[in-house]
């Protein structure tokens, strides 16, 4: 349970919704754990068709919430976070996952959307995974999903550069099904949902299967997670928590 996530299981689908708008959706351990538990509901409930994600406000969701990435990497703790408990669910996930978003996606909101079925962008929307700038690693095993659906050097300008990509590009790439005024967004992602509450389950849950490499995304998270909880241990990282919260420009070069 978090005040910031919402669920609501309607006629087969699960919409869970992201809802801290002021922080432009930013996500707390809280959130992640409520995602998750609407995840592992879905995987266990036969009244769970599809799971459909959104976000409250201008922005699907600004990814991990950098106070709490800042917290962790004081702490010494090397257990695992909900964020990580949100990321094996969603790669061992086996009903169809579909997205809509608006404005930014960063970090977890982007890589979370290639582990969803079906993607519906608003024409507004932008993807950022800027995991170098904050002197992390890529997660969510989108270091080898990413690259494999767009190409190895997009996806490197995307997580050294921090690049974003835009709703037309992300279309063009494969990242997405389409991409619709923002007003439309959610209509059109929870339309293809209904769609697919009225396809044979069973079907649907051997498709996806067929489709991932479920062993492999395993392997490339737990991989990621250990680089990634090590590399939120480090000075460089720190510099980049500290710079957000002062609204200034990281400088690595005296670490
Ligand atoms: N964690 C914590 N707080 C965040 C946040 C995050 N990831 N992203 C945004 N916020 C907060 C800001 O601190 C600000 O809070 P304040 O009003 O109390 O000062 C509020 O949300 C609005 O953010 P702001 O930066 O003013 O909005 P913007 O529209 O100018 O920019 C973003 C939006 C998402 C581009 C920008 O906030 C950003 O880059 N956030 C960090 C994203 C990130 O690096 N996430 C981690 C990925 S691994």
């Amino acid at each position: 349970m978090s005040e910031h996530l919402k669920t609501e299981l309607i006629d087969g689908i699960l919409t869970l919704t992201i809802s801290r708008p002021e922080k432009k959706n930013a996500l707390t351990g809280a959130m992640y754990n409520a995602m998750s538990e609407g995840l592992e509901r879905a995987e266990t409930d036969s009244a769970v068709k599809v799971v459909l994600f959104q976000g409250d406000g201008d922005s699907f969701t600004a990814g991990n919430d950098l106070a709490d990435f800042s917290a962790q990497s004081v702490a010494n703790d090397t257990g695992d976070s909900p964020a990580f408990r949100f990321i094996g669910n969603l790669g061992r996930a086996t009903k169809p996952l579909i997205a809509a978003v608006q404005g930014n996606a960063v970090g977890v909101g982007t890589t979370m959307l290639l582990h969803c079925d079906l993607v519906y962008l608003a024409d507004n929307a932008r993807l950022i995974t800027p995991f170098v700038n904050l002197a992390l690693v890529p997660e969510a095993a989108s270091s080898w999903l990413l690259p494999a659906r767009i190409g190895h050097v997009r996806a490197y300008a995307m997580f050294a550069l921090g690049e974003p990509m835009d709703a037309a590009t992300a279309l063009a790439c494969g990242l997405a099904n389409a991409v619709v005024p923002v007003a439309d967004v959610r209509s059109r992602a929870m339309a293809a949902a209904v769609a697919l509450t009225k396809r044979p389950a069973g079907s649907l849950i051997h498709t996806k299967a067929l489709m991932r490499d479920h062993q492999k995304i395993a392997a490339q998270i737990t991989q990621e997670s250990s680089l990634f909880k090590e590399r939120l241990q480090t000075g460089e990282a720190r510099e980049a928590f500290a710079a957000f919260a002062e609204r200034r420009a990281p400088d690595f070069s005296k670490i």
